[in-house]
């Protein structure tokens, strides 16, 4: 093992415009008692960083200048905190980036994921578009032996599709996919993987992404030129799918899925809708007896179970929706490559 640096440059975002990011020289972090100290890997380029790169007003409020950021990460422990007795020097890991408090109520009933003292890890503190970076240990999961790093960088987003998909029934069931981003190519991967019998790609205009859709098993892909909820009822024997997934981010799509879902069936919805506020067509929601769900992040830790076994058995095709990989030092030219959309996900790897 080698040995850790004092200091190590990082990309901050230090400016407070668009873009704005700095390659800048931090100390190497410690680990605090319960943490690890990690030498980075992979990490992925988010919708979130996007967001940062932009500097809306999310992001103005959530990001303090000075931030490391940098989310979807895996790497190497290469440093123990005080107590830590779950992990060794050398394991690998990929990081949970929701950091939990695991003492309010929400924590004490299984939901960790939306912790009342909850934090996430390279947005509201420093993450891993550096070189180095400290995690509490119980973030820092195990991956699965053998696993490339650029593969492991990508389950928070993997993890994010799995718990959207599964707020319904997958195995046997009908599902439909709106918003072909990364996470919403995940889901259609994830779903045939997971046993769904029909699953029905939807995205606007973009036909990259409609493509890998369809290389990923997707048994119809709709677009702008269709009549989404036409074409849903009749792939369905008129019924509508049991479970819709919203990744869009687009009010027009989740309208969609509440036309085209069967009577009792799941909508489940991860996307967020920036500053406007999607009208949502309530009496269909009510008289069809719809269950409308939320989702936020990854259940701690069964979706990382689900997701871990997927992995195992080789049942993510990770390598087609990962289109991209790039070294660090390319971080700015791949955030506008993600920016721009002729992509899947887009993985930066560190020196080994
Ligand atoms: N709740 C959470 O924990 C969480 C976590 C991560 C991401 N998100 C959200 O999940 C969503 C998906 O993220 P991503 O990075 O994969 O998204 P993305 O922005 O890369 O992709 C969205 C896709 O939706 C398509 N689209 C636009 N309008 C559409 C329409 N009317 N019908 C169908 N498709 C349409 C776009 O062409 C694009 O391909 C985003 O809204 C993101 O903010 C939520
Ligand atoms: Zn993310
Ligand atoms: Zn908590």
């Amino acid at each position: 093992m080698q040995s850790v640096p004092a200091t190590m440059a990082a990309w901050t975002k230090t400016r407070d415009e668009e873009g704005g990011f700095s390659l800048e020289e931090h100390p190497v972090p410690s680990p605090g008692p319960g943490e690890v100290l990690v030498k980075a890997q992979s990490t992925s380029i988010c919708g979130t960083d996007i967001h940062i790169w932009k500097w809306d007003e999310w992001s103005r409020d959530n990001v303090p200048l000075g931030t490391i950021t940098g989310h979807e990460t895996s790497g190497l422990v290469v440093g123990l905190g005080e107590g830590v007795e779950s992990h060794q020097i050398g394991d690998h890991i990929a990081v949970e980036c929701h950091l939990a408090c695991w003492a309010c109520p929400r924590c004490d009933e299984g939901n960790a994921h939306i912790c009342e003292n909850g934090s996430i890890f390279g947005v509201h503190g420093h993450g891993a578009f550096a070189p180095y970076f400290v995690v509490p240990a119980v973030n820092a999961r195990h991956v699965p032996e053998g696993l490339d790093p650029g593969h492991a960088s990508i389950q928070d987003p993997l993890g994010n599709a799995i718990h959207t998909l599964t707020g319904g029934p997958v195995e046997g069931a009908t599902v439909a996919v709106h918003g072909l981003g990364p996470i919403g190519l995940f889901a259609v991967n994830a779903a045939k993987a997971m046993g769904a019998t029909k699953v029905i790609a939807v995205d606007w205009d973009n036909r990259y992404r409609m493509a890998l859709a369809a290389e990923l098993g997707a048994d119809l892909v709709l677009g702008k030129g269709d009549d989404v909820v036409a074409a849903i009822l009749e792939a369905t024997g008129g019924r509508g799918v049991d479970n819709s997934c919203e990744f869009s981010g687009s009010a027009a799509a989740l309208a969609n899925t509440i036309y085209s879902t069967r009577m009792g069936g799941y909508v489940n919805v991860l996307s967020v809708y920036g500053q406007s506020m999607p009208s949502v067509p309530m009496n269909e929601v009510v008289f069809r007896y719809l269950h409308l769900k939320g989702i936020n992040g990854r259940k701690m830790w069964s979706t990382w179970d689900t997701m871990h076994d997927l992995l195992e058995r080789g049942l993510i095709d990770v390598d087609k929706v990962l289109t991209h990989r790039l070294p660090v030092s390319d971080f700015e030219s791949a955030v506008q490559l993600a920016m721009s959309g002729d992509c899947g996900k887009v993985v930066l790897d560190f020196d080994a």
